[in-house]
């Protein structure tokens, strides 16, 4: 429990930290175009440059632990990792929200104690739940249902009610386990 807890607050000061100057290398860039199409482009474009980092970060580490899965499951994984967090782009979200959001513990219910708050109500609340909100979004931009539910369920502690005919993705459950085991060490 103490452990869970030490890497939960190490992970997100981390986070915290690379929002300070976040650095992007020309060639990252190229490659994780080339995983993104037009309209994730803009959007992945749209995500502040510390949740690009971020992305970029995860994206990198899930290329790496993707050698098991099929081509199309690899090139999935990679575009969820890019844009896994495009939810924040609801609010403008600043450093002293990040570090906001870290001390108090990334409890949904803790950030709602600041709904109302001019400045800080809004970001807090959007933190809290960006999955979500990413989720809506992908949904509505008719994004694949794998994509969606990725981005849904990437913070593990929500199921998104699957919508439409189509079947499950074969390998969801293994992408999730990269994506959230990824998200979790950058
Ligand atoms: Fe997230
Ligand atoms: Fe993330």
């Amino acid at each position: 429990m103490k452990t869970a807890l030490f890497s939960r607050i190490r992970y997100r000061c981390r986070q915290v930290l690379q929002a300070w100057q976040p650095h992007f290398s020309e060639e990252e860039l190229v490659w994780a175009d080339a995983f993104l199409a037009p309209e994730e482009r803009a959007v992945f474009l749209e995500m502040a440059p510390a949740d690009r980092r971020h992305a970029l970060d995860v994206a990198h580490l899930c290329h790496r632990e993707s050698g098991e899965l099929s081509p199309e499951g690899q090139q999935l994984l990679i575009k969820a990792a890019l844009l896994h967090d495009m939810g924040k782009r609801n609010a403008s979200i600043g450093l002293v929200h990040r570090v906001l959001y870290v001390l108090l513990g990334s409890w949904p219910v803790k950030s709602q104690a600041f709904h109302g708050w001019p400045l800080l109500g809004k970001p807090l609340s959007v933190l809290a739940q960006h999955a979500s909100l990413g989720a809506q979004e992908a949904a509505r931009r008719r994004w694949t249902p794998a994509l969606v539910e990725l981005i849904q369920r990437h913070h593990g502690d929500c199921r998104g009610e699957r919508k439409g005919t189509e079947p499950e993705h074969p390998e969801i459950s293994e992408l999730l386990t990269l994506l959230q085991k990824a998200d979790n060490r950058c």
